[in-house]
């Protein structure tokens, strides 16, 4: 009955992967049970979920939105209507802050637009001694994001502020990072079902050109790196001369654009260096 139900689902849904999610979500069976014990009992009220989840998924909903969390960085984070669902590529920041400082340095981190939190947090939980800031202008968000710090045990180094990007907050950070809303709002009717309809608009919506948070920020962000301190800031994937425009226009140094898996620039690497 397992093995039926598993091939039923992964065959509607022409995705092994998520049929291995639903499963395991919903009865207490991993993906070896499918193949040690093919003919295991799957409830009504399992099977009635099941198919619940499958009519939703088909309908363009993502099974992160389904069951309110979604994995990053290894760490688990609940989401809300209020927040962007968090995507593997943003990972990138979490590796490149690796990179650059190490683990044991007391850092003063700040996150503009945190959403769930799950860069800062993701962040904090490499770098024991350091304390964030994490800033967004949903209260949900900032309120997903509290109970996120809290859940992944690093809320005592975690400070949240409901605001528009830096206008509260003061001081010097090491490291400064950023997923803002980039994408133009001529495209958002054009994304797919799952975008549109479920991550927020306000984490997506970055004005005409898709460039207005940088445009507002990076004039502000000076002020607020310490002397080798860096920003990390994800990007569109044709955003790069942009970007590097706008960072040149506020007298940041452009350490260098990375690229995500598929090749793509994806973040932008700037120091306060003045040229
Ligand atoms: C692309 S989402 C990123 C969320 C999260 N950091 C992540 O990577 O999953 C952008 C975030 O910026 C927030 N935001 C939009 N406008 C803002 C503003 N003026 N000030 C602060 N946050 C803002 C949105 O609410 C959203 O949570």
């Amino acid at each position: 009955m397992l093995n039926k139900i598993y091939k039923e689902i992964s065959q509607t849904l022409k995705d092994d992967f998520e049929a291995r999610l639903i499963i395991e979500e919903r009865t207490s069976y991993e993906l070896s049970d499918i193949i040690i014990n093919p003919d295991a009992i799957i409830s009504d009220a399992q099977y009635s979920n099941i198919l619940s989840d499958v009519e939703q998924r088909i309908a363009g909903k993502p099974l992160s939105r389904i069951y309110g969390q979604r994995e990053f960085w290894g760490l688990e984070f609940q989401i809300s209507e209020d927040t962007l669902d968090p995507r593997p590529d943003t990972e990138l920041i979490i590796e490149l802050a690796l990179k650059h400082f190490p683990k044991d340095k007391p850092l003063r981190i700040l996150d503009l637009g945190t959403g769930s939190g799950c860069i800062l947090i993701s962040l904090l939980s490499e770098f024991g001694e350091s304390i964030g800031y994490g800033v967004d202008l949903s209260f949900g968000a900032v309120k997903m994001a509290q109970l996120n710090a809290a859940k992944n045990n690093v809320n005592n180094r975690a400070s949240f502020i409901c605001g528009s990007w830096v206008d509260a907050i003061s001081g010097k950070f090491d490291l400064i990072v950023s997923n803002p809303p980039y994408i133009s709002n001529q495209i958002i009717p054009t994304l797919s079902k799952e975008v549109r309809n479920h991550d927020p608009i306000l984490s997506l919506d970055g004005g005409v050109d898709g460039l207005e948070p940088y445009k507002i920020i990076f004039p502000k962000l000076k002020n607020l790196l310490h002397d080798g301190g860096i920003a990390l800031f994800e990007i569109g994937y044709d955003q790069e001369k942009d970007i590097m425009r706008l960072a040149e226009e506020s007298r940041f140094m452009q350490r260098c654009v990375h690229l995500d898996l598929a090749g793509n620039p994806r973040v932008v690497d700037i120091s306060s260096g003045d040229k």
